[in-house]
């Protein structure tokens, strides 16, 4: 592919530059192949560059790619009824303990094939990409059984085929307790969690390793073996931690050297420092705060303080987060959360780059990859402010349109 130039653009780069978003103003961007080979203001442009063949993009916006680095998007059936109940009463966790809840989409996921689960995951995907995103991280964890959470794992490496999209997998096996191991969780990490991560781990499925630690999920102790496996095949680790309680989880998983720590509305603040010394990056899912209807807030002020990066994400599930829009997330993660604009497209580019343990996006630079997002928006923040709206003008996935 040849070189080209992207010319009058307005470049929010995201580096450290002195402007809000990194910005410049009279920008100009060079592509060669996948990768950004230059950017920087259009008075910088050298000759060889400014003859190059030429876009002009009449002033328009210029992100990074978005990327979606806490998702479940693909998972079999869908939970309305369960909307249904909450809406009449019943609580997050009545309705998981009563046998709704994860265990119910379990239920659906095991009985879809592998083409099921792909034709029900594209269209949230889809819906993704046309709001910019280019890369997307993908979960297990509504199998709980090693044949489904294989088969939810060659489901999301598919959809990175399928779509010009990057997806980064998670194992999720202790998501939740099946029927079959009630009050024994410790066999279902034995017997079904551990061997199911092997596996997975053997057929190059697994980027990286989630858990659930929760009172209607997993101890720490119990989510500590699954890290020690993560460890001992040379897996990064990560958390759904502090989401309904506080048991330590966010610490735990800092102690793992964990790429992030997902939801935190109970962290407190030791777990905030815990989170800073080990670089973990903090992902906030406004998504499900708002399905849940939760009233305890993460520990923004905490967080900013400690200077621990904030990533935001769908969170895109069937229970507690159906939604499939991360602009949206944006304009929740600053009127739910009171994040800056500028903190919540930071924290769908940069940080969530972080979140995921790539350096090779999420900025505007120079041997970055050219995944870009082109938005019909004169200043960044709007893209956090408009509800239902989207902007976009076009995307470039490595290099291509
Ligand atoms: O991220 N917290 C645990 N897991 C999901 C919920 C999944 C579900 O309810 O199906 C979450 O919120
Ligand atoms: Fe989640």
């Amino acid at each position: 592919m040849s070189k080209r130039l992207l010319k009058n653009a307005r470049l929010a780069t995201f580096l450290d530059n002195g402007q809000p978003y990194g910005l410049i103003e009279d920008g100009a961007l060079v592509i060669d192949g996948d990768t950004i080979a230059w950017c920087g203001a259009a008075s910088m442009l050298s000759a060889d560059h400014a003859t190059l063949p030429a876009e002009d993009l009449e002033g328009r916006l210029v992100t990074p790619g978005l990327i979606d680095c806490h998702t479940h998007v693909v998972f079999g059936g869908d939970r309305a009824r369960e909307f249904e109940m909450r809406l009449e009463g019943a609580s997050y966790e009545e309705v998981a303990r009563a046998g709704g809840g994860i265990v119910s989409t379990v239920k659906a996921t095991r009985s879809a094939s592998e083409d099921e689960l792909l034709a029900s995951a594209l269209p949230r995907v889809d819906a993704l990409i046309a709001e910019g995103v280019t890369t997307i991280e993908i979960k297990s964890g509504y199998g709980l059984d090693i044949d489904t959470e294989l088969r939810m794992l060659r489901t999301a490496r598919k959809i990175g085929e399928m779509r010009p999209v990057l997806v980064k997998t998670s194992f999720l096996g202790a998501h939740a307790i099946p029927a079959d191991y009630k009050d024994r969780s410790g066999d279902y990490i034995s017997e079904v969690c551990l061997p199911a991560l092997e596996a997975a781990h053997a057929e190059g499925l697994v980027d990286a390793v989630d858990g659930f630690c929760e009172g209607i999920a997993f101890s720490p102790e119990e989510i500590a073996r699954v890290f020690d496996k993560a460890k001992e095949l040379g897996l990064p680790v990560k958390l759904h931690a502090e989401q309904l309680s506080n048991l330590g989880g966010a610490a735990l998983a800092a102690s793992y050297g964990a790429l992030s720590a997902d939801h935190i509305e109970y962290l407190d603040e030791a777990g905030v420092k815990a989170m800073a010394q080990s670089g973990t990056i903090a992902v906030l899912l406004p998504g499900a705060f708002y399905t849940l209807r939760e009233t305890q807030h993460p520990p923004l002020d905490l967080l900013r303080q400690h200077k621990v990066p904030i990533a935001l994400a769908t969170d895109c599930n069937p229970g507690s987060s159906p939604l499939a829009s991360l602009l949206l997330t944006m304009n929740m993660g600053c009127t739910l959360f009171r994040m800056t604009p500028e903190e919540a497209l930071a924290g769908v580019t940069r940080e969530a780059a972080r979140a995921l343990g790539l350096s090779d996006r999420g900025t505007l630079q120079p041997g970055t990859r050219a995944d870009l997002a082109i938005w019909n928006v004169t200043h960044p923040a709007e893209l956090s402010y408009r509800i239902g709206f989207n902007s976009l003008h076009k995307r470039i996935f490595g290099g291509s349109e």
